[in-house]
């Protein structure tokens, strides 16, 4: 992959920077953002380093400290507006009745869903805009999660590890889930090639994809990467069938009915696992970290109705 477009002033400096591979990028590190775009697409090139990295950027620089430095302070940004709109500490944090607290919450947020709209009224065009955008995800699905995993301790690891080795594929490359998506994408016509779409997404996808990896990078912020993960799977199985079913309805490839319907069996067990043993495990050792737990899974749900409302307004329009 090659870097992104600029979204911003920001973002151009950044990029011609990092491509051109000055010896001091001092010079970006005090630039302010000119728009969210400006400051998301900075920020995934950014985290970008930390996973597959770009071919026309030199991998030493994951670790420079003026990349870090300018990577710190637009997280700063962004874990402000992300902390803004969570309107209320959970329902109240109780230790004991986690899991149904938990499953209740998810249950009475009421979003927009993508999912239904492709099951029924969605036409071609916007199911293959939807796999798109999907793809900046879907093609490191996992990954950031698994940034968390050396930060946990034994019984909330091991339970992680579990889910993980799932969305991993089991020992198999083939049913690795980011694979399964790329197989998908191919047969529907569309590139599989990492990171081929992420110009023409909006920024609430660039929100959706550095939440996660804000969450997984930080070790004080592993709460709010588990919280996530949890709202990830527990809104994953139904909309997965219903993709699945609108997939069939518009005769698109099965392959990518394939990618769906691994997630309607999947997720029904991930789903369970997340919020009974990995959070209320993670909760049990360390009961400090409730807030954030409801605030990564708060955070998920909002991001996706963010998008979802986007693309509804605009397919609508
Ligand atoms: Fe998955
Ligand atoms: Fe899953």
């Amino acid at each position: 992959m090659l870097t992104p477009k600029a979204r911003g002033s920001l973002s151009e400096r950044l990029l011609e920077a990092i491509r051109a591979r000055p010896r001091d990028l001092a010079a970006v590190v005090g630039d302010e953002p000119e728009s969210v775009d400006d400051e998301q697409i900075a920020l995934w090139a950014l985290y970008e380093l930390h996973h597959h990295g770009f071919e026309d950027v030199d991998d030493a620089l994951e670790w420079h400290p003026d990349l870090l430095a300018l990577r710190r302070r637009l997280e700063d940004g962004f874990e402000r507006r992300l902390r803004s709109r969570w309107p209320s500490p959970g329902p109240g944090f109780r230790t004991e009745t986690f899991a149904e607290d938990f499953f209740a919450f998810v249950e009475g947020h009421d979003g927009a869903s993508l999912a239904a709209h492709v099951q029924r009224t969605a036409d071609v065009e916007q199911v293959l805009d939807l796999f798109r955008l999907r793809s900046v995800y879907h093609l490191k699905e996992s990954d950031s999660t698994a940034w968390a995993v050396p930060r946990l301790r034994a019984r909330t690891k091991a339970a992680l590890v579990e889910l993980l080795y799932d969305e991993y594929g089991a020992g198999d490359p083939d049913r690795v889930h980011a694979h399964l998506f790329a197989r998908g994408l191919e047969a529907c016509g569309l590139s599989s090639e990492y990171g081929a779409y992420v110009d023409d997404v909006p920024v609430e996808v660039l929100e959706q994809n550095n939440a996660m990896t804000l969450f997984g990078l930080h070790r004080r912020l592993r709460g709010a990467a588990l919280g996530h993960l949890a709202a990830f799977e527990v809104t994953s199985s139904l909309p997965s069938r219903r993709m699945s079913q609108g997939i069939a309805r518009l005769g698109l490839a099965q392959e990518m009915a394939d990618y769906y319907d691994e997630h309607v069996e999947a997720d029904a067990v991930h789903e369970q696992l997340a919020v009974r043993t990995i959070c209320a495990g993670l909760l049990a050792e360390e009961p400090h970290l409730a807030g954030d737990v409801w605030f990564g899974a708060w955070s998920c749900l909002d991001l996706e109705d963010r998008l979802a409302r986007r693309l509804l307004s605009e397919w609508a329009a």
